[in-house]
């Protein structure tokens, strides 16, 4: 059994984070979303990975410092290759698979064939998170002998994702993102396949979007009368593609947290729940009510910093307040008026209050950004 990560892709649902970085890199309690794919996988006991990756793309942008626009070449290939390494941090034996373009989850599929050399494998959406892992799918797989086997969770907004019809247990219908669907049922971003899936792959044509498309693999499966198991699951599950998703991520993993404070923090400071603090990092004056995480080499200065927030190493907070938001690294929030609550915020940003006159909004936004001023 092999596995292949998925860690291509436009990320496009969370622009302009993903103009300059890896989707799949975005952190969930300071951790990449990624980390927990490959961790989940090695704990299903599966060596070899191949990591899909695609190739580096060019962007126009301004420059952080001087807002000149300059096109910087963004490379989340390299960014990937760098945090996985070999895997073996994972226990893991990493091979990188190139895609040229991103041209669909099958056509990642076709691709790999060479690297799966007949196994059966599991395929992992290198954004999704599942809580409980995938060793008893890996299990069930391995047991029933299926030629593929699917994940499906009831969502509230199936038209988003693939979606599964079923006559009890029988899968009779995949389609991907209806109009109107079927079911409640979504296809998890975990799937179970032999080698028949790559005959699959060769006979489906691209989607309206213009890829090959895994759900259309599937059907092409089930139509030819192979056997397809499907396997509804209840715990916790996401597709960290929207900033809405990536922040209950963030507040799902925090809450089995506990306390670990390796930096340093003030008498003056009140801790309530559970905190961590990362080597480096100084606290003073300020409030920390957890579940929370602060990283490596962070500077907390008359601040309150809620729950569910994410700080990374090296952010500078002062004279502000913070919740149920991720910060990215070495960003600063300085005497931010109100508070700042369910935000994504990248790396190297700074916002701040300005005593300059007029009294105005003053932004410089990166494309597709989004901002709610109240
Ligand atoms: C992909 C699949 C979709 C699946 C989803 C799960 O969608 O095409 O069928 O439900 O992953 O995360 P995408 O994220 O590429 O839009």
């Amino acid at each position: 059994m092999k596995a292949l990560v998925l860690a291509g892709g436009r990320g496009t649902r969370l622009r302009p984070i993903t103009h300059t970085r890896a989707k799949q890199l975005v952190p969930v309690a300071n951790k990449p979303v990624l980390n927990y794919g490959l961790e989940a996988i090695a704990a299903a006991g599966i060596r070899e990975v191949g990591i899909v990756v695609s190739d580096p793309r060019e962007l126009l942008q301004p420059d952080h410092r001087t807002g000149e626009l300059v096109t910087t070449l963004v490379n989340s290939q390299a960014e990937i290759r760098a945090a996985v390494g070999d895997g073996s941090q994972f226990g893991l034996h990493v091979t990188y698979i190139e895609q040229e373009a991103p041209l669909g989850l099958a056509h990642a599929v076709k691709i790999s064939e060479a690297f799966m050399a007949g196994d059966s494998f599991v395929m992992y959406l290198g954004d999704n998170l599942i809580k409980d892992g995938i060793v008893p799918f890996v299990r069930e797989f391995e047991r029933e002998k299926p030629e593929a086997q699917i994940l499906l969770a009831k969502v509230a907004r199936p038209w988003e994702f693939g979606v599964a019809e079923l006559q009890g247990e029988r899968v009779v219908r995949l389609e991907e993102k209806p109009k109107q669907p079927k079911s409640d049922l979504a296809l998890v971003g975990v799937y179970l396949f032999t080698k028949s899936i790559f005959d699959a792959v060769r006979a489906i044509k691209p989607s309206a979007r213009g890829e090959l498309e895994i759900t259309d693999a599937i059907q092409h499966l089930i139509s030819t009368g192979r056997n397809v198991r499907s396997h509804v699951i209840h715990g916790w599950w996401k597709d960290t593609g929207r900033v809405e998703d990536l922040l209950e991520a963030n507040r799902i993993v925090l809450t089995d947290m506990e306390t670990k404070i390796e930096g340093d923090v003030d008498a003056a400071t009140v801790i309530e729940g559970p905190v961590r603090i990362g080597k480096g990092s100084k606290v003073e004056r300020s409030r920390l009510r957890g579940p929370l995480i602060i990283g490596a080499g962070a500077r907390i200065t008359d601040a309150y910093v809620g729950p569910f927030s994410a700080i990374a190493d090296g952010v500078q907070i002062d004279r502000c307040e913070i919740e149920h938001s991720i910060v990215l690294d070495r960003s600063e929030l300085r005497s931010i008026t109100g508070r700042v609550e369910s935000s994504l915020i990248g790396r190297d940003v700074v916002v701040t209050t300005s005593n300059a006159r007029p009294s105005a909004h003053r932004l410089m936004l990166g494309d597709s950004s989004r901002v709610e001023l109240a």
